[in-house]
This record gives structure tokens, C-alpha cells and sequence, in this order.
């Protein structure tokens, strides 16, 4: 689906995307090749990223996504890959940093090996991807990092505390961040979604309950979908927003 907004200042910018394989982050990676932007994303998922790539090709997009394969739990990989990107596309001007899993785990059940995995997973590579995109934006003279939150913590979601927290951790991490980047021209973000319709939330989630609790709870009626995720991204990314930083911004039809 084609953006509703064009933003010319976001043509040939290098961008890099974690996650941006499949459901948020292949709407994400879609609508920055749109844009005409230089995308570079990693992801552990092979098949849906390499069929990801050669659907943007089929849109003939003018520079087809780089897929690098990563697991973010390895920091020196994820370092490799935003020293690639930078030096196949160009100083990265643009991290969304939206790789996360909110695999569901019951508190008996949780050893100090399993929540460190979590954290390696949904946290970690948050603050280690921005660490390694700064000599690039520096260089380059600006940046925008978009951090991904939830709003399952928002609203009391149980069942998986250590993506809760990590969710939750964001926020003061973009805050931090935003301070110690800001006199630099980065500017730094936290993009909230609501329940995303992604393919993977109906397999697992969606069920008939889901559906009267998202009627109950958003105030707009329909549902969030990845392309809206991505709506904004764009809008963050791009000189639009050149004075937000250190900010939430939630696109979850109203629900909290
Ligand atoms: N879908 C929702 O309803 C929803 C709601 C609130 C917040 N979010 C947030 O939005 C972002 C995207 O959500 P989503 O629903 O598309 O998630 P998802 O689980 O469907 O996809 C995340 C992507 O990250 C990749 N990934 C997972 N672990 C990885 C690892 N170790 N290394 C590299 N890549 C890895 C996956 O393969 C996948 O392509 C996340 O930050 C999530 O917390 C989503």
C-alpha cells in the first residue's frame, strides 16, 4: 500500500530498521523504499525478509531493501550490520529501532537465564543500535532514532513481565537519549503502537473476546494496522518533525 504522505527529504536517506522482516517492521521497510530511502534492515526471520526484499522489487522501488540476516541478541553482529549499511548506503540518518517478541511467559516459570534473553531481545539492542548509528549521524550532521514502545504495559497487560518492563524501560531510555543527543541534531523518539493487526497478533491473539475488547476499549472504530505504524515512522523520520524529540507519540485508535 502506498504511503498517504510523501516526504521528499526522506528520498536517498540511508535508514536502517531492526525487525524489518516481517509484520510492524515490514511495513516500515515497505513504506521507506516507497519514499525512495535507501533501506537497510535486519531480521532472523530468512524467508519472510528475502520474500520481503523481492516484493519491494516487484513494486520497483527505486533502491530495493538490504536484508541483513542478525540475531540482535549478538551485539558485535548488530554492529557489523549498521557498519555495512553505513557503508553500502551512506551515513544512517534514520534507526527505527522496532525488533522486538512478546513471547507470553508465567511468572513461576521465569529463571534469571530466561528474563536475561528477554531483555536481550526486547531491550538490549535498543540502546546498542543507537550507540552504533552515532558516529554515522554525527557525521552526517542529524538523525532521527524512533524507539518502539507498547501500550501492553499502558494497559495492565499480564502474562509477560519481562516484556512489560522492557516496553516500559523505553521510554526512559528515549528520554536519556533524546538529552545526550539533542545538541548534535539527533533527534530521538518512543512511536507507542496500539494492537496491531499484523499476521502474526490474528494467528496467535485475535480472538472473537480480542475483537470486543479492541470495540471496547479504542474510541475510533477499525483497526490499527501496520501501514498506520509506519505512517508515522515517516513522519518522525522526516524533517516534518524537526523539533520533536524526547517524545511519546501513540497511534492505538484512542485506547489509552
Ligand atoms: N503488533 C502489536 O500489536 C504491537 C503492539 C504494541 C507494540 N508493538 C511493538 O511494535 C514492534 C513490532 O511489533 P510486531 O508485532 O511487528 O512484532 P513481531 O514479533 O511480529 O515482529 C518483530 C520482528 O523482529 C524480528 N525479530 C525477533 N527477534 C529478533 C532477533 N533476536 N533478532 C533479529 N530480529 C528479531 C522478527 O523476526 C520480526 O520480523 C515491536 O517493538 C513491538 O513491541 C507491537
Amino acid at each position: 500500500m502506498q504511503p498517504k504522505a510523501v516526504y521528499p527529504d526522506l528520498a536517498g536517506r540511508s535508514v536502517f530498521i531492526t525487525g524489518g522482516g516481517s509484520g510492524i517492521g515490514a511495513a516500515l521497510t515497505r513504506a521507506f523504499a516507497l519514499q525512495g530511502s535507501r533501506v537497510a534492515f535486519v531480521d532472523i526471520a530468512l524467508d519472510e525478509s528475502e520474500a520481503l526484499v523481492e516484493s519491494c522489487r516487484e513494486d520497483e522501488v527505486e533502491h530495493p531493501p538490504l536484508f541483513i540476516p542478525c540475531d540482535l541478541r549478538d551485539i558485535g553482529a548488530l554492529r557489523a550490520a549498521v557498519e555495512r549499511a553505513g557503508e553500502r548506503h551512506g551515513d544512517i540518518t534514520v534507526l527505527l529501532n522496532n525488533a522486538a517478541h512478546d513471547e507470553r511467559h508465567a511468572v513461576d516459570r521465569v529463571t534469571p537465564e530466561y528474563w536475561d534473553d528477554r531483555m536481550a531481545v526486547n531491550q538490549r539492542p535498543v540502546f546498542f543500535a543507537a550507540q552504533a548509528v552515532l558516529p554515522q549521524m554525527q557525521r552526517a550532521g542529524g538523525g532521527s532514532i524512533v524507539n518502539f514502545g507498547s501500550v501492553s504495559w499502558k494497559l495492565r497487560q499480564g502474562g509477560m513481565p519481562a516484556y512489560t518492563m522492557a516496553k516500559a524501560s523505553i521510554h526512559g531510555l528515549t528520554r536519556g537519549l533524546a538529552r545526550d543527543f539533542g545538541k548534535q541534531g539527533i533527534r530521538v523518539n518512543t512511536l507507542v503502537p496500539g494492537w496491531v493487526m499484523t499476521e502474526r497478533q490474528l494467528r496467535l491473539w485475535v480472538t472473537p473476546a480480542a475483537e470486543k475488547e479492541i470495540e471496547a476499549g479504542q474510541v475510533l472504530a477499525g483497526r490499527v494496522m501496520p501501514e498506520h505504524i509506519a505512517e508515522m515512522a515517516l513522519f518522525l523520520a522526516s524533517d516534518a518533525a524537526a523539533m520533536c524529540s524526547a517524545q511519546e507519540f501513540v497511534v492505538d485508535g484512542g485506547w489509552t
